[in-house]
């Protein structure tokens, strides 16, 4: 849930009580501020550091409680380290590192001081952008997934000490709050694309994402459901066959923002796999960690993200989303191992294995979305294959693109917020393994370089638009804990395509 935390940007005078939270670099030398409340306290809080083993090392802190002679609960002097770039990044990141340290005990008041001591004379450090960074990384790390902690809700300690608002005493309180506010949808996306992604299957089938994803023509998106009969009515069976197995319906989502409807500009598609349980369906998976397989629609989870936040800055940009949204069930009705469909492109696929449905999914989405918006390139994002995690484990997203420039830029994009992607290769003999026997191709392409033959599978979909795949099954859910996110579902790549957008077509 978008956590309730109320951040505030004020000018210097500090609250009389509370928390307060000072910076400090390599040399630990205090800023004005801290000096002035060292001397009130007698020397309180050099003493403390001095005893302290504390280095300053990034992230890093020491906690001072009742300090001497002052009305406050403690003070917190967190590492710097050494030197900060200007980079947003490394400033978000430390955010994401002082939302921890302020997670406990935080019952009254917070202040921060963006203050240092040790400034080299160019002062670039603490800019607006700097705090808005910071205080943008906090907010991300901030939020939690507590819908159904329905008994321990308000009471466990861990609940009553959540901060409910934060004080940043900056120089320029009015320009950092405009670059915080400006990044306000970027992080109401992510939080959105994380929602979907830890929902459980349960409450969040095809059709009830589709519900959510029309909350947002409020926002001006235009926002069109294809049900299964208007499926079927173009040929969607690949899609409509994952889903057959399933008592729910399958739904296709469109959304569009048209950011300067003067353009003749080819809109940016944006395609996302919305898998919303993946059981593996007749092939079906393992019990061990199949609970995992509700977060198989991070993909489209991640296109919701960047329409909202393309929609709340208000984008100059022409973007379509498109989702594919299915269930994946074994059932009397559920596509067979062995089953030739005839995809909405006219290609004829051999279901080999009905586990590898994504790809299916996606096959259909990206037809109807070149044929019907004839975009100037397409990105897709799913969950594909598990061979993704063993390649690049949870560190790197898996990037596939038929366009040099494209995916240069998405690497570009992705290299300043942090969601790092890595090139990974197609090619004509990656192609060949997913020839079939008696149709035009089949499903999988057997162990062998699984991430690759699935971008292939992908790839006689796309033709020759630039077109670019991201492979985030290691990076979207069940995801280790990292700078920004302390959630299952990490809302990976709102940031990042969301950067990509506004560097490449705005
Ligand atoms: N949704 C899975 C991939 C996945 C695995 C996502 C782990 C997240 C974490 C996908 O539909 C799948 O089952 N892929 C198969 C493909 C194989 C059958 C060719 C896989 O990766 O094993
Ligand atoms: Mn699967
Ligand atoms: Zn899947």
């Amino acid at each position: 849930m978008a956590s309730s935390l109320a951040v505030e940007f004020h000018d210097q005078k500090l609250p009389a009580r509370g928390t307060l939270v000072f910076f400090l670099g390599k040399k630990k030398q205090f800023g004005q501020r801290l000096q002035k409340l060292d001397e009130r306290s007698n020397g309180h809080i050099s003493r403390a550091v001095k005893q302290s083993s504390f280095d300053a090392e990034r992230g890093k802190c020491i906690e001072i409680l009742s300090p001497a002679r002052l009305d406050f609960s403690r003070i917190l002097l967190v590492g710097l380290g050494g030197k900060l770039s200007n980079e947003d990044l490394q400033w978000t990141k430390l955010g994401g590192k002082l939302s921890d340290l302020l997670k406990d005990g935080s019952r009254d008041g917070i202040a921060i001081i963006p203050e240092n001591g040790e400034k080299t004379g160019k002062d670039e450090e603490f800019s607006p952008r700097n705090i808005a960074a910071l205080a943008g990384g906090l907010v991300l790390k901030q939020y939690e997934f507590d819908r159904y902690k329905v008994k321990s809700k308000g009471k466990t300690p861990d609940k009553k000490n959540r901060i409910s608002s934060i004080g940043f005493y900056c120089r320029n309180p009015k320009e950092s709050k405009r670059i915080f506010q400006s990044r306000e949808g970027v992080r109401a996306g992510t939080f959105l694309a994380r929602d979907l992604v830890n929902e459980p299957a349960n409450i969040l089938g095809p059709v009830e994402f589709a519900l959510r994803m029309r909350d947002m023509e409020k926002f001006g998106i235009e926002v069109n459901i294809l049900d299964e009969t208007e499926m079927a009515a173009r040929g969607m069976n690949a899609l409509l066959a994952v889903g057959q197995g399933s008592k729910r319906e399958s739904r296709l989502v469109v959304m569009h923002w048209k950011g300067n409807p003067q353009t003749q500009n080819r809109p940016v598609a944006i395609v996302g796999k919305g898998v919303c349980f993946d059981s593996g369906g007749i092939s079906i998976k393992p019990s061990a960690g199949m609970e995992d397989m509700k977060g198989d629609m991070a993909g489209a989870a991640c296109v919701a993200g960047l329409m909202h936040s393309l929609a709340v800055r208000k984008s100059s940009a022409n973007v379509v989303g498109v989702i594919g949204l299915a269930e994946n069930m074994p059932d009397g009705n559920a596509q067979r191992p062995g089953d030739i469909v005839t995809s909405m492109s006219g290609q004829t696929i051999e279901v080999i294995n009905t586990d590898a449905e994504g790809r299916l999914v996606l096959a259909d989405a990206l037809t109807y979305t070149i044929q019907s918006w004839k975009p100037g390139l397409v990105i897709d994002l799913a969950t594909l294959t598990g061979a993704i995690l063993v390649a690049l484990g949870k560190e790197y997203a898996g990037l596939f693109s038929n366009n040099e420039r494209l995916a240069a830029r998405l690497v570009k994009a992705g290299e300043k917020t942090g969601e790092k992607l890595w090139r990974m290769p197609l090619g004509k003999k990656y192609d060949k393994l997913i020839d079939s026997r008696i149709a035009d191709m089949k499903n999988s392409g057997g162990r062998l370089a699984g991430s690759t033959t699935a971008a292939q599978f992908l790839q006689r979909y796309v033709g020759n638009i630039p077109w670019a795949h991201l492979d985030i099954a290691g990076t979207a859910m069940a995801s280790p804990k990292n700078d920004v996110n302390s959630s299952w579902g990490s809302g990976f790549g709102v940031h990042l395509l969301d950067e990509y957008i506004s560097s490449n077509h705005e």
